[in-house]
């Protein structure tokens, strides 16, 4: 069975294609948790990181992952490009195109900027993060995960809480489990809960404590105030107490596992004794990102 040649979004993997991905990703998680070096399959292939907005763990570990792999790394910045000369972004993109990278790693504030750039682009596209649609590597690394802690993702209750309206990362992660025929839930305010979700097979929760109680594991989201989202609310505040996650929140069910895709907004959608409780599994989620995408690189350059 063949690996796509594009990673566009969740949507277009089967079952058997994350599958794949974990499997690679294993040979290579233990090397990277104990700082060994991998074996540098990849050397003379090129890949551009072309971010046009902000990131920090998908970037760095992209940029980490193909070094380990023996790539040829070129990172893009757009704000220090010459787009702010006034280049458009699609002459950018032709130029970008006439140094015949192998790999292009996008990041866009705009939904479908990847699945354009595979119609017109030699290179093999990952997408990054495309506005409010999909981040298919980051629901990647999150189901990798939980099934690093409980094994078995069937039946598994994994409940999507905060801002679901404008996360990319939660439409993927939706996708990804109900691949593996978990029980997704999403919690949020209503102005937060796109109402097509019940639809996909996703029950709603508007009571946090009900959803950590009822929940194996809950996926904390960011309240995307760069994308006007707190004029959804009445206040932070007021979100932080109906919303956030706490350590008497966390009391309700002593073995939720806590993730969070991050950047997060302390003291909004969670605290920090949270963040880094016992329970939480965030910073793993970010390890665990680098051999998910050591195995994203080796299986599409197969493909
Ligand atoms: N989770 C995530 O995409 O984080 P960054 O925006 O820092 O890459």
């Amino acid at each position: 069975l063949k690996f796509p040649q594009h990673l566009l979004g969740v949507k277009y993997l089967d079952r058997i294609d994350i599958e794949n991905i974990f499997s690679v990703a294993d040979t290579y998680i233990e090397d990277i948790k104990y700082k060994k070096a991998v074996k540098k399959i990849l050397s003379g292939i090129s890949v551009i990181n072309l971010f046009f907005e902000d990131s920090t763990r998908t970037r760095v570990s992209f940029d980490l992952a193909e070094k380990k792999m023996g790539m040829d790394v070129v990172n893009f910045i757009s704000s220090n490009s010459s787009m702010s000369k006034g280049e458009s972004l699609l002459d950018t993109v032709k130029n970008i195109e006439a140094m015949k990278f192998d790999f292009i790693v996008v990041r866009h504030s705009t939904p479908g900027i990847p699945l354009l750039l595979s119609k017109h682009s030699s290179a093999k596209i990952i997408n990054a993060g495309d506005g409010t649609n999909e981040h298919p590597t980051q629901a990647l690394l999150d189901v990798y995960t939980l099934k690093k802690r409980f094994n078995n993702l069937e039946n598994l209750k994994v409940c999507i809480a905060g801002d679901v309206a404008h996360s990319r990362v939660a439409m993927s992660n939706i996708l990804a489990l109900l691949r593996f025929n978990a029980k997704v839930s999403v919690c949020g305010p209503a102005s937060f809960i796109p109402k097509y979700l019940e639809g996909m097979g996703v029950n709603i929760y508007t009571n946090i404590d009900e959803a950590i109680r009822h929940n194996n594991a809950i996926i904390m989201l960011r309240v995307q105030l760069e994308r006007d989202a707190g004029n959804l609310l009445p206040s932070l505040n007021e979100y932080n107490k109906f919303y956030g996650l706490n350590e008497k929140r966390i009391s309700i069910n002593p073995k939720i596992v806590i993730m969070h895709p991050g950047p997060m907004n302390m003291n909004v959608e969670i605290d920090y004794n949270s963040s880094i409780s016992k329970n939480s599994l965030i910073f793993e989620q970010v390890t665990n990102g680098i051999a998910i995408k050591c195995a994203i690189l080796k299986l599409m350059n197969e493909a």
